[in-house]
C-alpha cells in the first residue's frame, strides 16, 4: 500500500514523479495546486477566494484546504492508495491530517518522501515550466521540451505558463515554503517513515530512488 505525502519547495519535482507513481503504482494523485486552479478555471466562489492568495505566492487558508482534502480523501478511489502532492503545508494542515486518517479513515501515511531541490535551481524551473491546458502534463522549455514547441505531445493540447510562475511570485512562494512549510520535516522526523531524496538529476534516475522507497 502507499499512502504517500510528497514535501518539497515549489518547483521540487513533486508534480513530475507523481506522475510515474501513479501510472506504475495505481494510486491517486490529490494535488491541492491542482484541485485550487481547476476552482479557478471554473469561476467558483472557492477559485475566486483561492486566486487572490495563488496570485500573490501565499498559502489559502488552512480551514479551506483542510475542508478540500477531508472530503477528497473519502471518496473510493483513495482506497488503493494516495499521493498528497503540495498537502500538508502548514503544522496545523499536518495536524488535522493526521487526524482525518486516524479518526475519520481508520489508515496511516506509509511513506513521507522529501523532495530536495536548493533555491538557485528553482527559478529556473519554474519559469521555464509549461502545463498542457488538455491532459495537464508538464514540460521544461529546458529540461523536459515537447517535441512541437507549444503543443502537449499526449493530446495536442496547448501548452501554457502558470499564472504564479512570475519570477516575482515564485520568490514569494519560496519564502513561504521556508518560513511555513520547511518545518514539517521535523513534524514528521520520529515517525519513522521520512524518506529525504535529492531532487536534483535526470527525472528518471530521481524516480528511480523513489521506486527503492516505495517498494
Ligand atoms: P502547487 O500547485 O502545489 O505548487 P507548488 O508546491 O509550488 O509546486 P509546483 O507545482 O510548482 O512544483 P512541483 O514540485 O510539482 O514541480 P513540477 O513537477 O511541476 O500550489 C500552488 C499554490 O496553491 C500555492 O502557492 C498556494 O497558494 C496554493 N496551495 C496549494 N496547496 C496548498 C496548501 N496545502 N495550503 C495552502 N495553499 C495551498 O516541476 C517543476 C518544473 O521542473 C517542470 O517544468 C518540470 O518539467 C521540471 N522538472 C521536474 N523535475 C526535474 C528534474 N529532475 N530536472 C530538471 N527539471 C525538472
Amino acid at each position: 500500500m502507499v499512502n504517500l505525502v510528497f514535501l518539497g519547495p515549489p518547483g521540487a519535482g513533486k508534480g513530475t514523479q507523481s506522475s510515474y507513481i501513479i501510472n506504475e503504482y495505481k494510486v491517486v494523485q490529490i494535488s491541492t495546486g491542482d484541485i485550487l486552479r481547476s476552482a479557478v478555471k471554473e469561476g467558483t466562489e472557492l477559485g475566486k477566494m483561492a486566486k487572490k492568495y495563488m496570485d500573490e505566492g501565499k498559502l489559502v487558508p488552512d480551514d479551506v484546504i483542510i475542508g478540500i482534502v477531508r472530503e477528497r480523501l473519502k471518496q473510493d478511489d483513495c482506497k488503493n492508495g494516495f499521493i498528497l502532492d503540495g498537502f500538508p503545508r502548514t503544522i496545523p494542515q499536518a495536524v488535522s491530517l493526521d487526524a482525518m486518517l486516524k479518526d475519520d479513515l481508520n489508515i496511516s501515511l506509509t511513506h513521507i518522501i522529501s523532495l530536495e531541490v536548493d533555491d538557485n535551481l528553482i527559478m529556473e524551473r519554474l519559469t521555464g515550466r509549461r502545463t498542457c491546458k488538455g491532459c495537464g502534463k508538464v514540460y521544461h522549455i529546458k529540461y523536459n521540451p515537447p517535441k512541437k514547441e507549444g503543443v502537449c505531445d499526449d493530446c495536442g493540447g496547448e501548452l501554457y505558463q502558470r499564472d504564479d510562475d512570475k519570477e516575482e511570485t515564485i520568490a514569494k512562494r519560496l519564502k513561504v515554503y521556508h518560513e511555513q512549510t520547511s518545518a514539517l520535516k521535523d513534524y514528521y522526523k520520529n515517525s519513522g517513515k521520512l524518506y529525504v531524496v535529492d531532487g536534483v538529476g535526470e527525472v528518471g534516475d530521481i524516480y528511480r530512488k523513489i521506486k527503492e522507497i516505495l517498494g
